[in-house]
């Protein structure tokens, strides 16, 4: 089977691409390299020691992705192609919408004229708000807070209505939690360009000497400590999630939603705690203000992913610290 995988270059889409290739897929990947490097593919290459195809496209432009579609005649796509970052998205909220909202429309015209109805795609918990409780079920009522869980909750509807409108479609909606950890090699990993945003890529860089201190952003809300609880994935997992998501495809399950997390919910302190539990180094912290737009607590009851789709995380919060300490000590500097 041929998958095209959009966004393969990044974070997620990497470690995906190595299972898929281990599993006998052909690959073909997509990817403008807006948030990722290059070099990220060769140590990809070298992790399965083969050459993988690789086109430097933008899915803003439709006449290109077409022809790649002519061209490879893929059977599904796993779509990763997206911008992420939250701050980033209040402050140029229609490149957010255009990248992510528009990129996919054109993703699916083209599928669609080349008559590809198979599709994986990444959205995120952020689809669920600010939850009422926790854990999170896929039947939760559905909202946004900012430009890019917006961009995400649009790009579910137009695959709703999609599929309303051809039930040829089979595609699945995966929500995935908070992806951390990273290849058991060290060789890839999360590469954030500038001040990290998420919580593990900055204690990673205090830890590695690149930060100072991590700030903490709040430690009043009603969670075991105070501090925000989230429900960590290790990459690896999420990714075999993938693979088991692709399976359930090909038996026609039409449009599903399936929330990809390990139900444990861990808070900020815990998780430095297990940071510094298996890398041996100090974090310093401090308390600041809450960050605006977070929530108390979020993790997933992933019992539907369970039972659709046989899959459910392996690894705990150790080995994810564990592993993305591995990849920042051995690439301060990422993939630079
Ligand atoms: P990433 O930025 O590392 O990877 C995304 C890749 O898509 C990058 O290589 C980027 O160059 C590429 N890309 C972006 N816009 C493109 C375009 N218009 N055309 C072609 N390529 C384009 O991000 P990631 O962490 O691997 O996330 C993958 C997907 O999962 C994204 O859609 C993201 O929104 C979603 N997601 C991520 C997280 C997370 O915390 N990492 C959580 C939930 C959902
Ligand atoms: C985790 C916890 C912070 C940084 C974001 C997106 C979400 C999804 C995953 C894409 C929170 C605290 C963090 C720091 C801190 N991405 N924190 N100091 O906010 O749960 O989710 O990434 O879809 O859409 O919103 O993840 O890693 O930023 O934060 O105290 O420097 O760590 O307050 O409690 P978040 P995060």
């Amino acid at each position: 089977m041929k998958i095209l995988v959009t966004g393969g270059n990044g974070y997620i889409g990497s470690h995906t691409v190595i299972q898929l290739i281990n599993a006998g897929y052909e690959i073909v990947i997509v990817d403008n390299l807006c948030n990722s490097k290059i070099e990220a593919l060769s140590r990809v290459e070298n992790i399965v020691n083969t050459k993988i195809k690789f086109h430097k496209v933008d899915l803003l432009n439709k006449e290109k992705l077409n022809q790649i579609f002519e061209d490879e005649k893929v059977d599904a796509v796993i779509h990763f192609a997206g911008l992420k970052a939250v701050g980033e998205s209040v402050e140029i909220p229609l490149h957010y919408y255009n990248n992510n909202v528009v990129g996919t429309l054109n993703l699916l015209e083209v599928m669609k004229n080349n008559k590809v109805s198979k599709l994986v795609f990444s959205s995120s918990a952020t689809v669920y708000g600010d939850p009422h409780t926790v854990p999170i079920l896929e039947n939760f009522p559905l909202s946004a807070t900012n430009p890019y869980g917006r961009s995400k909750l649009m790009i579910e509807e137009i695959l709703r209505d999609l599929y309303k409108s051809d039930n040829n479609w089979d595609i699945a909606i995966l929500r995935y939690f908070n992806p951390v950890g990273a290849h058991e090699s060290g060789k890839i990993g999360e590469d954030p360009n500038g001040i990290p945003n998420n919580l593990m890529p900055f204690i990673t860089q205090v830890a590695v000497g690149k930060r100072e201190s991590l700030a903490v952003f709040g430690n009043d809300y009603p969670t075991v400590d105070g501090t925000g609880v989230r429900d960590y994935i290790h990459v690896v997992d999420l990714a075999a999630g993938h693979l088991k998501a692709l399976e359930k495809l090909v038996k026609n399950p039409g449009c599903v939603e399936y929330n990809l997390g390990t139900g444990n919910g861990y808070s900020v302190l815990q998780v430095i705690d297990a940071f510094k539990k298996v890398s041996g180094k100090e974090i310093a912290y401090s308390i600041v203000d809450r960050r605006a737009g977070d929530i108390a607590a979020c993790y997933a009851d992933p019992k539907f992913a369970k039972e659709e789709l046989g899959w459910e995380a392996k690894y705990g919060i150790d080995k994810m610290c564990e592993d993305s300490w591995r990849w920042q000590s051995q690439n301060p500097d990422g993939y630079e």
